[in-house]
């Protein structure tokens, strides 16, 4: 019997994948470049061994496939992805389906979608999120690719997806590089919303002076109200871990540097390139960019010292202050995603299923929460509305918890606590729901400097100054 699916490179998100595929009763052709890896992975298949074929070739690999193939490829994103590409190829028939489920740039999922083209091949950009454990049990998948390809591979995908009450978190999202545009913002809102938790954290334990553990028990309550969803649950866990090493909490024997792989930077360069605000991404990839640079920054602790932080009086309405603060954060940092996917949408003509994305992120993905099925609802109320703040439910929100987030940001600012991504969020809603903004200014300037010219409120049709001794008094 032929495998339905293949997969090639075994690595930590390959095998997971592979041993799910295989769990939900898909049968599975493997390939690693290293054949040990191969050999290992299926020794350690145990019971699963009898859906897994290990192949040592290329050719043995495809051989073992069901036509019209689809074949996973699991590797490093970039080069080594091209590469793997053209040693496949000569294999390969038509209608194959080479499927790179890697975090891919988008526009390298287009270029590779578009050079197949006319070869009878094709090509699907799929991102899975999750990690290992939701590689291994059930990961959010979005698909990027023809119809014709999603129909080859709807079943398999669907059987090994995350479920949130029975609805697979799996979709077909469009053409082309859809599916990995989706996961790169999938992964800026992830960046914003663990840089927010993160400030939260600054603000407990650098303003309250409180313990890793006690932070810990905070999440752990938010877990059970609206703030509800993996990263908080993750990070009340993380928060009252103790290093076996030292005997003191984890987190406070790790080097304060976060790294990245790039997916931030490029929501937030195609949010630019689109011309959407989306500032508390862009804060959270700024906040990891500062964190690198931990040498400059105690040197320049030694030159300005700290502010005081001082204690807030009521601790318990400054508790339920910061809950309501991150959630109103939140809500921008998921309208400016929304917002760029939908500028996307246009851009790249693949009409993007606002709906359908938030069903697939309510389970299975790192940033999925109770959240994520309120902005469904949302949605699916009002597919195309300009902005998740103005709908109906998250207006209600917004009024509710924006006062908290103000008076959050306003005590980290006094106390010289960084809140970069609540901060935005923050100024961004005040900007957005503001009728009469202060640009009229920058046009004047730039009338005065550039003769850039304006339009008037009252529609009279005069473009330009006159600016006194100014240059710019063009008609
Ligand atoms: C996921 C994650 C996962 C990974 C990213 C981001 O959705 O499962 O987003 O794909 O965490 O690679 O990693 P960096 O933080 O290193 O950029």
């Amino acid at each position: 019997e032929q495998a339905e699916i293949g997969l090639i490179g075994l690595g930590v998100m390959g095998a997971n994948l592979s041993l799910n595929i295989a769990e939900k009763g898909n049968k599975i052709a493997v390939f690693n470049r290293t054949p040990e890896v191969t050999k290992k992975f299926y020794a350690d298949a145990g019971e699963l061994q009898g859906q897994i074929i290990p192949c040592e070739t290329l050719e043995q690999f495809v051989a073992s496939i069901r036509p019209p193939r689809p074949i996973i490829i699991m590797i490093k994103a970039g080069d080594p992805v091209d590469q793997q590409m053209e040693l496949l190829k000569p294999y390969l028939s038509n209608g194959d389906i080479m499927i790179d489920a890697g975090n891919a740039n988008f526009r390298d999922t287009m270029r590779r979608f578009d050079n197949l083209k006319d070869s009878g091949l094709t090509f699907i950009g799929m991102g899975v999120s999750g990690g290992e454990e939701g590689a291994r049990h059930g990961p959010s998948i979005m698909v990027g690719g023809t119809e014709e390809s999603w129909k080859r591979v709807e079943k398999v995908l669907t059987s090994i997806s995350a479920k949130f009450h029975g609805e697979p978190c799996v979709a077909w999202l469009g053409e082309n590089g859809a599916g990995h545009f989706v996961k790169t913002i999938h992964n800026g809102i992830e960046y914003a919303d663990m840089q927010m938790i993160a400030e939260i954290y600054g603000i407990l334990r650098d303003g309250l002076g409180m313990s890793a553990s006690e932070i810990g028990e905070v999440f752990g309550r938010w877990n059970a109200g609206r703030l509800n969803s993996y990263l908080i649950e993750i990070s009340e866990k993380v928060l009252k871990a103790t290093d076996p090493i030292s005997g003191k909490p984890m987190v406070d024997v790790i080097v304060d540097a976060a790294g990245q792989k790039g997916t931030g930077k490029w929501s937030v360069i195609e949010a630019q390139n689109m011309g959407v605000a989306a500032t508390a991404i862009e804060a959270a990839v700024a906040g990891r960019v500062l964190s690198s640079q931990r040498t400059e920054r105690l040197a320049a602790e030694k030159l300005f010292g700290l502010p005081k932080a001082s204690k807030p009086q009521d601790g318990m309405a400054f508790l339920a202050d910061l809950e309501n603060a991150l959630l109103a954060a939140k809500i921008g940092a998921y309208a400016q995603g929304f917002a760029v996917m939908a500028a996307a949408s246009k851009e790249f003509n693949w009409n993007l299923p606002m709906p359908i994305i938030a069903k697939i992120w309510r389970d299975g993905c790192i940033i999925r929460s109770q959240f994520l099925d309120e902005i469904t609802s949302a949605f699916t109320k009002d597919p195309d509305v300009p902005n998740l703040i103005v709908t109906p439910a998250f207006a209600d929100m917004v009024k509710e918890t924006d006062g908290a987030l103000r008076r959050i940001v306003s005590y980290a600012t006094m106390s010289g606590l960084p809140v970069p991504a609540l901060a935005s969020a923050l100024s961004y809603f005040d900007a957005y729901r503001r009728g009469r903004g202060t640009a009229n200014l920058i046009q004047a300037q730039r009338d005065f400097f550039g003769a850039h010219g304006f339009d008037r409120l009252d529609g009279v049709d005069k473009h330009h100054g006159p600016w006194g001794s100014g240059l710019a008094t063009l008609a």
